[in-house]
């Protein structure tokens, strides 16, 4: 048997690789999050019946690359030895499990400045997790991090450039976040409305609508634009004036859930006025690209998802309501309840409690829950 890296496996799914992935984990860890299936193909066969259940796996499957994986590395190991003694197959293992699948993210170039800067989307395939790096001049604006910070310093450190500033478009209920422990690292601000941080206990500076951040000593402007309905302190940036980093404003198919514990109606009606107003309001061609994606077959060819908006607004069926009262109707039709977890997560990120690695990879476990989509 041979490992199988997550880049690898990263690189498989980006470039559309028939593969098939057996899943040894227990029915509730399966139940509970697994890898996408589009374009790949899943079967879940836990451990403890590798022998009985074999027959469920289809010849046709296995004429794909195999692929074994488990919670971890040893779990994924042992098994796929088992999978190739009883199958007679050759298989992969993943290195790391689902637990290093979970975590991984590939960096992706999206768009170039006008002074010749990038920006990157890093895609966070197993969580559908979207953050970014807008660089110029060499200095570096994070958005959205993850709590595995170590592919930003990497990206940062073995590019050349300097981590100046780092950005939450709002505090993160479905995953914790990375931005106070890169501001702490490199020793640069931490950027959040002060409405979300409310109660914070971390060091944090609040963003303005209207205001500008600067990445390094550059002309790129950064303009913050509040866009409240995910959160009543959601904030878009517009940079550049051509890309819109939108946090959880707007999916590929679904707008961002009210965050109900606050105050639920009066973040419903401003989240109708961000989508119906606010947004029609900004450059119809500009790049827009949200902190999440849904399926792994939202992402295009190229590995990122993102696209003008125009276009994203006119292939979501929740932004072509004719009335606001349709609008309503249908998100709280749709809404589903929130996870448990997702408070115990916000009060990490507001550094009121400190999970440490083990209990963070529990609370994030699961897909995202941020979007209501339209059934
Ligand atoms: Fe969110």
């Amino acid at each position: 048997m041979k490992k199988m890296s997550v880049h690898q496996l990263a690189v498989d799914v980006m470039n559309q690789t028939p593969i098939t992935i057996i899943d040894v984990r227990s029915t509730e860890q399966y139940d509970n999050w697994k890898i996408d299936k589009d374009p790949i193909s899943v079967v879940h066969i836990p451990i403890t019946s590798l022998t009985s259940d074999k027959a469920h796996v289809q010849d046709e499957l296995l004429e794909k690359k195999v692929l074994v994986v488990g919670m971890n590395e040893a779990d994924s190991k042992q098994a796929a030895g088992e999978v190739e003694d009883h199958l007679s197959i050759e298989c992969f293992f993943l290195a790391g499990g689902i637990n290093e699948w979970h975590d991984y993210v590939e960096p992706i170039k999206v768009g170039t400045l006008s002074d010749g800067g990038e920006i990157y989307q890093f895609v966070r395939l197993g969580k559908g997790c979207l953050s970014y790096m807008v660089i110029s001049q060499a200095m570096a604006l994070v958005v959205d991090p993850i709590a595995n910070i170590q592919p930003y310093l990497d990206f940062a450190e073995d590019n050349g450039f300097t981590i100046a500033h780092v950005v939450d478009t709002h505090l993160h209920g479905d995953h914790i976040s990375g931005a106070s422990m890169i501001a702490d690292e490199m020793e640069v601000t931490y950027y959040i409305s002060s409405i979300d941080a409310q109660g914070a206990e971390i060091p944090y500076e609040s963003l303005t609508p209207h205001s500008f951040i600067e990445v390094g000593n550059t002309n790129i402007p950064v303009e913050v634009i509040a866009t409240p309905g995910h959160t009543q302190g959601s904030i878009s940036l517009l940079i550049d004036e051509h890309y819109l980093l939108m946090g959880d404003t707007m999916f590929a198919d679904g707008v961002g859930r009210p965050t109900i514990e606050k105050d639920g109606e009066s973040v419903i009606h401003q989240l109708y006025e961000t989508l119906y107003s606010r947004l029609r309001h900004l450059p119809e061609d500009c790049m827009t690209f949200p902190a999440h994606f849904s399926h792994l077959s939202d992402l295009n060819t190229e590995g990122f998802f993102g696209g003008a908006l125009k276009e994203l607004i006119s292939s979501n069926s929740l932004l072509q309501k004719n009335a606001k009262n349709e609008f309503i109707q249908s998100i709280n039709t749709n809404i589903e309840e929130e996870p448990t977890s997702h408070q115990a997560i916000r009060n990490a990120n507001l550094g009121l409690s400190h999970p440490d690695e083990k209990e963070r990879m529990s609370l994030e476990l699961g897909p995202n829950r941020c979007s209501i989509t339209e059934s």
